[in-house]
This record gives C-alpha cells, structure tokens and sequence, in this order.
C-alpha cells in the first residue's frame, strides 16, 4: 500500500468513524479528478456467458450501474486470451472503473498495469486477481464459509457426530486457475478431515487430498459439468462394483453437482433413501429443480443481487470521492498485498426453504420452478 494511500485511509477512517459498523471498515477514495478520464463508464469484465452465474451476475450489475446514470461495457469471455483482450480494449476507453471477474486470476497482471497507468481503479468481482499491485478493492462472498457449510451439511446429515459410518464419499474440487477453489475445498475438508482420518469417511476411488494444499487432485477444470460427469463416470465404474454404493459426494458449486447427479442416474440412482447426499453452491435453476425433485441435496445460495449492490456501492464511492466500504482486511493475499475486500455471508437451501428463501425473496419466481 503506498504511504499516499495509507493516509487518505486513515484520514478517511477519521472522519467516517461515526458512521461505521463495528465490523466495517472505510478507505477514503479522495477525489477522481487526478488524471482519470472526465466519462462516467464502467467495464464489466465477466467469464463464460455459458455458465448460469455469470450470465446473471453480468446482467444485474450492467442494469444497476445503468440505473445508477453510469454508461457500461459489459464483456463476457470463453478464455483467458479472450477477457485480456477484452480488458485492454476497455482500458483503451477510459473507464472510470473497471469492475473483473477473472477467468484466471493469475493472469491478468500485464493488463491491469496499463489500468494503473491510467488512473483506472479496479474491483476484484468474486474472485481474486493475484499476483499485481494494481487491484483496488475485492468483493466477494466468504469462500472459505461456503464450504465450511457444505463440511457441516454433510456432518450432520449422515450422523457423523453420533459416530455414524462408515460411509464412501466422492470429493470434488473446483476449476484450479480459480482463486475461490481453494477456499472452497479448505472450509469443507476442515469440517470433514477428522472423519476421514477416523475412518468414518472413506473415499474408494481413493481420489482423495491428504492435505487442503492437495486440492488440486480433485479439481475440474473450467468447473465443467460434462467433465464432472465423466470423472463420476469413470469413479464409479471403477471403484463401484459388486453393488458397492456411494453415500456422499462433496461438489464444491451446482455446475459440478449437476454433471454427478446425471451420471448417478446414469447408473441406475433414484432418488430416495439410497440416493447419496450432494452438495452445490449457486442455487442454478436446473440444480434448485433437481433439489425439489430430491437430486441434490442442498446448495449455497449467494444472492448475487447484493454482491452487485455492494459493487455499486463501491463504485459511487471511488467516482463520487468518498470511502470505500470494507470489512475484511487480512485474508484476501493475492501474494503482492491483502486486497481490502467486502465478505457477504453465503446461506444454505435446502428443498424445505427453497420457498421462502428463494422465492420469497424474488430469485426465482414460484412459477420458473414449477411451483
Ligand atoms: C464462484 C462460484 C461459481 C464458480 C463457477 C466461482 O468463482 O464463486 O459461485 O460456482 O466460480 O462459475
């Protein structure tokens, strides 16, 4: 952190002391008029339009910014080679702000030094930019909290606490060039780790991390159904035979949970008492369908509308010149700083509250999940 910014936060922190939550924090953006360009745009850079999140999440953001009287360029990218393009050309434009989810978050390092060049400040959106000096703010939902609930979902729907067991569980990871997939895995295998070290879980495939570093192992790339689907495919006609049945598979998101239901069934599970516990993250409609019609067991909502609120909320104050909010300034280390960062709480849906978590809150409507 420069000594410049350093003082603008403290001063900011001052002056806005009063106005703070115990558990928030404020860094004063000062004033924009310091070589930023006069326009008011902001560049949305977002992955695969494909994959249900980003798709929804781009569009909320897009019509919020909108609303809020900004201009936008919103981008989604297939490839990495892609979004950087896509950056470069909106820095060309002289946005104000340029908000990023990274399809690599190690990548984006060269491209985001011409952004420093130009004054243009950079939000981190969901996932982390690492390795660069030049990310400004990060805004995400607790990573490490998401699966930390899948961990707990699974621990007391199998009784594992009561010394139930022991039961085969099938791990999977997410994309291993996304900085939130580690996170994920770490807050799960923390929660089942003693159980697996007890013998209460055992995993037959033998795809299996010693250790949360050793995520990789599990991971699928580009969080890919259709690959989650063929490694279930592939574990469960090796490892399950002679009716051998597996209890669990921990998914880190719905993309994946969706490619292991349809291989599941695929080889012959129904729903039912034998049909395994999976989890997911996201609440996708195919996967909140799949829940009402006891095909996943539950998912990890992030109500992406309030991760776009607070972006908005940081961009009026990076443009506008006032403070930033933040509540978390330790654990985000892209290996250059901690990115000053603002947690929203992830929540857990099951099919007993996809009504009045999902639908009482305008999600979805009733009648989009058959209702
Ligand atoms: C997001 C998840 C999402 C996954 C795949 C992660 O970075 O945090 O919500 O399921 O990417 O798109």
């Amino acid at each position: 952190m420069s000594k410049n910014f350093r003082v603008l936060a403290s001063v900011a922190l001052a002056a806005s002391l009063a106005a703070t939550s115990a558990c928030s924090s404020t860094r004063d953006e000062g004033s924009t008029d310091s070589g930023a360009s006069a326009s008011n745009l902001i560049g949305i850079a977002m992955p695969q339009k494909s994959l249900e999140r980003w798709n929804k999440d781009g569009s909320h953001l897009d019509e919020i910014l909108k609303k809020a009287g900004y201009q936008t360029s919103l981008q989604h990218a297939d490839s990495v080679e892609q979004q950087i393009t896509q950056i470069q050309n909106m820095i060309n434009q002289n946005p104000k702000v340029l908000v990023v989810a990274s399809i690599d978050g190690t990548a984006l390092a060269p491209a985001l030094e011409k952004a420093a060049e130009k004054k243009v400040k950079v939000i981190a959106y969901d996932r982390l930019i690492n390795s660069t000096p030049n990310v400004d703010y990060y805004a995400t939902f607790d990573n490490y909290q998401v699966g930390k609930l899948q961990g707990e979902f699974i621990v007391e729907k199998l009784g594992l606490k009561d010394g139930k067991g022991p039961f085969n569980l099938e791990p999977f990871a997410g994309s291993d060039d996304d900085n939130n997939a580690k996170f994920f895995f770490s807050g799960a295998w923390d929660v089942l780790k003693p159980y697996l070290d007890s013998g209460k879980l055992v995993v037959p495939s033998g795809k299996k991390p010693a250790s949360n570093d050793e995520w990789t192992k599990v991971s699928v790339k580009g969080w890919k159904t259709e690959t989650a689907q063929s490694e279930m495919d592939n574990r469960l006609n090796s490892f399950y035979t002679g009716g051998k049945k597996v209890n669990v598979v921990l998914s880190p998101n719905d993309s994946l949970a969706l490619g292991i239901a349809q291989s599941l069934e695929s080889k012959g599970y129904k729903p039912g008492a034998d049909y395994p516990i999976i989890t997911g993250q996201d609440a996708d409609l195919a996967n909140t369908k799949n829940i009402l019609a006891d095909k996943q067991s539950m998912t990890v909502w992030k109500d992406t509308r309030t991760l776009g609120d607070q972006v908005l909320k940081m961009v009026d104050s990076i443009v506008k010149g006032g403070t930033v909010e933040v509540n978390d300034e330790k654990t985000y280390n892209n290996g250059n700083k901690v990115v000053p960062s603002y947690l929203l709480p992830p929540v857990v849906v099951t099919k007993a509250d996809v009504k009045t978590k999902l639908v009482d809150s305008g999600f979805y409507t009733a009648d989009k999940l058959g209702l």
